[in-house]
C-alpha cells in the first residue's frame, strides 16, 4: 500500500464513527477538541496520512480517504478505552497536567495499557511512514509514542506537539512513570509546547526526573553514537481564522445570529461560554459569578442572558459525571430563583453544535466569557475573535489560558476572584462602542496573522532546521 512523507499521530481521528446507514455505510461525525479544530485544516493541504482512533470501541476497520485526509484507524478494546483513554490519559495525565484541579489517580494497570496501546500507536504509524517521513505526534495520550518510534525507525524526523499545559515539576513528579514519560517524549527531535512557561517546566522535568543535561531550549541524550540533541520551545496553536472569518461573514449565519438574539427575547445583552464540560474550564466559577451579578443588582436594570454551550465530553469518567451533575443542579436553581414565566437567565445546552451555529453565536455574543482555570491554549477564544469581522463584542479571558499570552486586549481576569470576573464582566458590558472596536481591531489581527497554517509551519519549519542542524554536525 501506499506509504506518506506526513504522518500524524492523534488518539482520535478527526472523525468519529457514530454508527453505520441502512446500507451498512459508516456515519462519521467530527470528533470534539481543539486538536482536530487546529489540525484538519493543516491536513487536508499536506495529503497525509492521520493514525488515530475512531472513538468506538473494536473499530478497527480499512483506512479511508475523508475530506482531503487519508485516515488511518488503531482499534481500541472496550477494556482498553477503560484503562488507556479514560483511566491513564484522563482519569491520570489530564488532571496532573491541569494543575490538579482535579484529583489524579495513579494505578499501575492503568500505565500498562497506556504502554500497550502507545506502542500499538507507534507500529501503526510506522507502518504508514515512508523512509525519512516526518511523522508528528500529537498530546498526551500518546507520550510514548516518539521512543517507540524511533526504536522502530530511527530514519524518521519525528515532532511531538503537547496541546495542554506541561506542569511544574512538584506536580509533575507525583507520577510514578515520571521517568518514562519524559524518555518517551524525548524520542522525538522537537517538542512543542503553547506556552514558554510549558516549555521551561518540561526542561526542568528532563533535568530532574531524567538526569539529562539541557542548554538553553535544548535537551541532549544519549551516549556515544546515539547522542542527540532535542529541541523544546514554544509553538502556540491557533484557528483557520480566515476559514472561520469567511464562515461568520456568511449572510445566513449573520442573519441566524440576530435571530438568536429575538430567541432569546432579546435581552439587553448576551454573554456567552462554549466549553466541553470539563472541570478545568471554570464553567462553576463563571456561573457562580453571573449569580452574584444578578442578585447584587450590579447588572442595573440590564436584561443580561448567559447562554452556556457545554458540550458532552469523557462522560465516563466520574469527574465528568460529578460536574454534569453539579453544573445542572447550579443552573436549575438558578433559572429557578432567578427566571420569570417567559425569562431565564441561563440558556444551557449540553450539545455540540456545527460550526456555523456556532459562528452566529459568537456574532450574537455581546461578551465571551473564558474562565478556565487551566488551558493549554483555548481555541474558543480566538474562534471568538476571528467571527467578530464587525470590530464588535468583548472578549473576557482567564490568564490561565495559554491564548492570554497573546490576546492581551482582551479584559483578562483570575476566574478564582469572583469579584474581579464580576468587575470584568460589568466592565465589559458598559465599554464604549470605540474602544470595543480598538480592542477587537487588535485582537483579530493578531489573530489572523498567527493562524493555525503559521503554527504549522512554524513547527515543521523548526522540524526540518533541526534535520539539517543534525546532518551539518561534525
Ligand atoms: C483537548 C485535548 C485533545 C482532545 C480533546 C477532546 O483538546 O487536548 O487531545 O482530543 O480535548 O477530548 P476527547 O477526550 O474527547 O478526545
Amino acid at each position: 500500500s501506499q506509504l506518506y512523507d506526513f504522518v500524524v499521530v492523534a488518539n482520535r481521528l478527526p472523525v468519529d464513527k457514530v454508527g453505520t446507514t441502512d446500507d451498512g455505510e459508516p456515519l462519521y461525525e467530527t470528533s470534539p477538541g481543539g486538536l482536530v479544530t487546529a489540525l484538519a485544516p493543516v491536513m487536508r493541504s499536506q495529503h497525509g496520512a492521520w493514525v488515530g482512533w475512531a472513538g468506538a470501541p473494536d473499530e478497527a476497520g480499512d483506512a479511508f480517504d475523508s475530506d482531503g485526509m487519508h485516515l488511518v484507524p488503531v482499534e481500541l478494546s472496550a477494556q482498553e478505552i477503560e484503562d488507556y483513554y479514560e483511566g491513564m490519559a484522563n482519569g491520570t495525565l489530564w488532571p496532573l497536567f491541569h494543575d490538579v484541579i482535579a484529583a489524579p489517580e495513579y494505578h499501575r494497570h492503568w500505565w500498562d495499557a497506556y504502554a500497550k496501546v502507545n506502542r500499538r500507536f507507534a507500529e501503526a504509524a510506522a507502518a504508514q511512514a515512508a523512509e525519512g517521513a516526518t511523522v508528528w505526534v500529537q498530546d498526551y495520550q500518546l507520550l510514548l509514542v516518539p521512543m517507540m518510534l524511533r526504536e522502530q525507525r530511527p530514519d524518521l524526523r519525528i515532532g511531538f506537539f503537547n496541546h495542554i499545559p506541561f506542569p511544574g515539576y512538584e506536580i509533575f513528579s507525583q507520577l510514578p512513570w515520571r521517568k518514562r514519560v519524559v524518555e518517551g517524549v524525548l524520542g522525538a527531535d522537537l517538542v512543542g509546547f503553547q506556552r514558554r512557561s510549558d516549555a521551561t517546566n518540561f526542561l526542568r522535568a528532563c533535568r530532574r526526573a531524567a538526569g539529562a543535561t539541557t542548554r538553553g531550549s535544548h535537551v541532549h541524550v544519549g551516549h556515544g553514537e546515539g547522542r542527540r540533541t532535542v529541541h523544546a520551545a514554544p509553538f502556540p496553536i491557533s484557528i483557520d481564522a480566515r476559514g472561520f472569518e469567511a464562515l461568520a461573514s456568511d449572510p445566513a449565519v449573520i442573519e441566524r445570529a440576530a435571530q438568536v438574539r429575538t430567541e432569546l427575547g432579546d435581552p439587553d445583552a448576551i454573554l456567552l461560554g462554549v466549553d466541553r464540560l470539563d472541570y478545568t474550564k471554570g464553567i462553576r466559577h463563571r456561573l457562580s459569578t453571573f449569580k452574584e451579578l444578578l442578585e447584587d443588582g450590579a447588572l442595573g436594570d440590564k436584561r443580561v442572558v448567559l447562554v452556556q454551550v457545554a458540550s458532552p465530553s469523557r462522560e465516563r469518567v466520574k469527574a465528568y459525571a460529578d460536574l454534569r451533575d453539579e453544573v445542572e443542579l447550579i443552573v436549575g436553581r438558578l433559572n429557578g430563583d432567578h427566571g420569570t414565566v417567559g425569562w431565564q437567565p441561563v440558556h444551557y445546552l449540553h450539545q455540540s453544535f456545527p460550526r456555523d451555529e456556532m459562528a452566529a453565536l459568537y456574532l450574537a455574543a455581546d461578551a465571551m466569557l473564558v474562565t478556565a482555570l487551566r488551558d493549554g491554549m483555548n481555541l474558543v477564544a480566538k474562534e471568538y475573535v476571528a467571527a467578530r469581522h464587525d470590530d464588535d463584542g468583548v472578549l473576557v479571558l482567564s490568564e490561565f489560558a495559554g491564548a492570554a499570552d497573546e490576546l492581551h486586549q482582551a479584559v483578562l481576569v483570575n476566574p478564582h476572584d469572583i469579584d474581579g470576573t464580576k468587575g470584568a464582566i460589568v466592565e465589559a458590558l458598559g465599554m464604549p462602542k470605540a474602544e470595543r472596536r480598538r480592542r477587537m481591531r487588535a485582537l483579530r489581527r493578531r489573530v489572523r496573522e498567527h493562524d493555525v497554517e503559521r503554527w504549522a509551519r512554524d513547527f515543521l519549519g523548526a522540524l526540518q532546521d533541526g534535520a539539517h542542524a543534525h546532518d551539518e554536525e561534525p
